[in-house]
């Protein structure tokens, strides 16, 4: 059974993005920005009575329902060290949010990006953070795993980010734990940022089971592209992240037989526990996930069949990462394809992508595609729009395109630590009291996961966990993700 999963948005980014990812499952589950149901019908012999016509989306992994089903409430906690982002959020959602689930500094205005200092108001609030967690988790019934968003350069989503991602996985360590983590643009705005994406890094590595990594290169590329309009800002980039978060977790909120879960969807995707980076993919944006629909008529026309599609997902141009490694290595790759699709064109597509990339020598060459359903809700939304046969897809991988991202956090945090750079803003942080160590360590962890990738597209990778008598796979359980699944629940 499809169990609840609880969103953690931090800092501003993480609130931002957040705004975003629920205005388009409000869209797609038929709620208004209160969070009641557009479906809920007056009750004709209580005229102060509603009652909701029967759904077939599945809306309880994300959201709590009042006992009529007519309004809905997130299962979203809402942190950060300042409160614009979350006033934002409300503002724009009277009434949606739970109040108990929201927490704002009240003595600092952010964490003025650092790292050190979202790190320690994360472990000085860690009681507070894991008691709003716990009641969330008391109004379900069979809770699944967490999904934090993000970003890895600011101080609070990283540094607070941090510190919960280590609470969250030594309190609940048979959830699956999961993020969507936003890394800098080429650029850093902030001299610090080089150090706040390794050492977020490294607690990425060793506490989540699955990273979904975006960054703003890519993101604010494709905006230009995808909006045809210099000018775009987050709001634009939130919404392609939004688009992908919606269509990874599309066969959970409106199931079929398949990908029900967290953990159905991730151990297609992470190989190995140290392989938990994903890159993700989509295409084309359309009105059902960006606003500004005229603009995205032409490209919805061109990429009309799943094949069509589903290829394009491959064009890195595509791709919600900017990676200049050529010819990746492919450990593991899983599609979502939503909308009025031939299954022939699906299997035609699988054909040609098998042929066409290239996958490591010991990984199955199976592409998972999930067969999406398209919300309802949008449908009808769009009955007097001529673009009502919309396909959209989503391609997560895993592979050596993340290699790119990891290098450049690498190559800008040697390049400002080997001068000692801006070191001072970390002094006071209670993990830097004794020196460097951490950053030293941090940095080393995020070299053993890119020595990880290289040896991982070599033939003799998996060897150790072969039964050699049996030239078996040893327990499947083992290689998939930081915990037992079987165990979940
Ligand atoms: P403090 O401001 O230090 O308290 O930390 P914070 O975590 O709130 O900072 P923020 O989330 O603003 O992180 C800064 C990084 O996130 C920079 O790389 C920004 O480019 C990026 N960023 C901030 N807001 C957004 C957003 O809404 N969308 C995207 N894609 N990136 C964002």
């Amino acid at each position: 059974m499809t169990g609840e999963i609880i969103t953690l948005q931090i800092g501003q980014c993480g609130n931002h993005v957040g705004k975003q990812f629920w205005s388009q499952l409000a869209d797609e589950h038929g709620l208004n920005r209160s969070g009641e149901s557009t479906q809920a019908t007056t009750n004709t012999t209580d005229n102060n009575a509603k009652t909701n016509i029967a759904r077939d989306d599945f809306t309880t992994p994300f959201f709590k329902e009042n006992n009529n089903s007519t309004r809905y409430t997130p299962r979203a906690i809402m942190i950060d060290m300042e409160p614009s982002a979350i006033f934002d959020v409300q503002n724009h959602f009277p009434g949606f949010f739970d109040d108990r689930n929201t927490w704002i500094s009240q003595g600092e205005l952010g964490a003025g990006n650092t790292w050190a200092k979202g790190y320690d108001c994360g472990t000085t609030n860690e009681d507070t953070f894991l008691n709003m967690i716990d009641k969330e988790i008391d109004s379900t019934e069979n809770f699944e795993g967490f999904q934090i968003i993000h970003s890895v350069a600011g101080g609070t989503g990283s540094g607070l980010g941090s510190s919960l991602l280590e609470a969250i996985s030594e309190r609940y360590p048979k959830k699956f734990l999961s993020t969507y983590s936003v890394f800098p643009g080429k650029e850093s705005e902030v001299v610090v940022q080089p150090y706040n994406t390794i050492l977020t890094l490294r607690r990425l590595a060793e506490n989540s089971d699955a990273a979904i990594i975006f960054d703003n290169n890519a993101l604010l590329d494709l905006t230009g592209k995808v909006f045809r309009d210099p000018k775009t800002d987050y709001d634009h980039t939130n919404q392609l992240i939004a688009a992908t978060m919606s269509s990874i977790t599309n066969s959970i909120r409106f199931p079929s037989y398949m990908y029900c879960s967290m953990p159905s969807i991730f151990s297609t995707l992470v190989p190995s526990p140290d392989l938990q980076f994903l890159s993700p993919s989509f295409t084309p944006f359309t009105s059902d996930y960006v606003t500004q629909t005229q603009t995205h008529h032409n490209t919805y026309k061109r990429n009309n069949t799943a094949y069509d599609v589903l290829l394009d997902l491959l064009d890195p141009s595509n791709s919600l990462i900017s990676s200049h490694v050529n010819n990746p290595t492919y450990f593991n790759v899983f599609n979502t394809i939503i909308g009025n699709v031939d299954r022939n064109d699906i299997t035609r597509a699988i054909g040609k992508i098998q042929q066409r990339i290239n996958f490591a020598p010991w990984a199955s060459n199976i592409v998972h595609v999930n067969v999406g359903r398209r919300s309802p809700y949008l449908i009808e939304k769009k009955t007097n729009n001529t673009c009502t046969n919309e396909i959209n897809g989503m391609m997560l991988a895993s592979s050596t395109q993340i290699l790119s991202v990891l290098d450049r956090a690498c190559k800008t945090f040697d390049k400002i630590f080997a001068k000692k750079a801006f070191l001072k803003t970390f002094e006071d942080g209670n993990l830097f009291k004794n020196g460097q160590d951490e950053f030293i360590a941090s940095r080393e962890v995020v070299q053993n996961v890119i020595d990880e990738y290289l040896a991982a597209t070599g033939e003799d990778y998996l060897d150790e966990v072969l039964i050699p008598d049996e030239n078996m796979f040893g327990d499947y359980n083992d290689t998939v993700g930081h915990k037992n699944i079987d165990d979940e629940g």
